[in-house]
């Protein structure tokens, strides 16, 4: 693998969703040229309905009705997908759950099961079902099962909305940690803005119908300025606010 060698290279001359019956035929996507570096971690921005999913199915691979490509880099084979929801099994426990991911002749499944489970605070609820959990602990059993193939590409769409403050907090702390320990190219969608900052190496904003990209920055900040509440205040003043 190369240093700064790109990772994805999205290139989207066009995404038309269809009509449907009373709904006309939607350019959604127009123009998207995006270049993803190795490590870097993408957050996706814009207003709803401007085509972040799309654009994010399209890269997984999900959507292939478009026009355009993306082509991956060397070592970028590994990739994990989170959703909104956290789309856990029912029958399944927590352990199960993250475990179902790895290949079947992985030969260290159990302790790399069990060694994620700790580091997302979950060993106790290993043995539990997902109804039983929050909602807070079912989106760190959807992180653990995320991190646990050690993945080369991670897409994440909103993951954490729908949580109280602090249980936000505390997964986006632990994705920084997660993302530190062991750096992968993410491309991480959300609306919430402080969020963006604390995650981003750089912020890609999408508008317009179709949508394309209007602002595209870097986010220089190092892993403890991402829990410092004035620091990310201030760059968010400067992304946001300045224009
Ligand atoms: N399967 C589909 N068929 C037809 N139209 C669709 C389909 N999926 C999405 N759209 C439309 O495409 C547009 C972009 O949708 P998309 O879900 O990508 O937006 P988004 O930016 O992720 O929005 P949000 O922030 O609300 O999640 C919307 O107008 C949506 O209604
Ligand atoms: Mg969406």
């Amino acid at each position: 693998m190369k240093q700064g060698e790109p990772a994805i290279q999205v290139s989207i001359k066009q995404k038309v969703f269809p009509a449907i019956a009373e709904r006309p035929e939607q350019a959604v996507l127009g123009g998207v040229e995006l270049t993803v570096e190795r490590g870097s971690f993408v957050v996706l921005t814009g207003p709803s309905g401007c085509g972040k999913s799309t654009l994010l199915n399209i890269v997984a691979g999900l959507d292939t009705d478009y026009q355009g490509n993306v082509t991956f880099g060397a070592d970028t084979g590994k990739l994990s997908f989170m959703f909104q929801t956290p789309r856990l099994l029912p029958w399944r426990t927590v352990e199960e759950n993250v475990s179902l991911v790895l290949d079947e002749d992985c030969k260290d499944a159990e302790e790399r099961v069990a060694a994620i489970l700790a580091r997302v605070g979950l060993s106790e609820a290993a043995n539990a079902y997902p109804e039983r959990l929050s909602l807070g602990m079912q989106r760190r059993a959807a992180l653990a099962r995320a991190f646990v193939i050690e993945p080369d590409v991670l897409l994440m769409d909103e993951p954490f909305v729908s949580l109280d403050d602090p249980s936000a907090d505390s997964l986006r702390a632990l994705l920084i940690e997660l993302w530190n320990r062991r750096p992968t190219t993410v491309l991480f969608v959300t609306h919430d803005r402080i969020e963006a900052v604390m995650l981003a190496t750089r912020l890609i904003r999408l508008g317009g119908r179709p949508a394309r990209i209007v602002q595209d920055s870097g986010v220089d900040l190092s892993p403890d300025e991402r829990l410092d509440r004035e620091k990310v205040l201030a760059w968010r003043m400067r992304l946001f606010e300045s224009a």
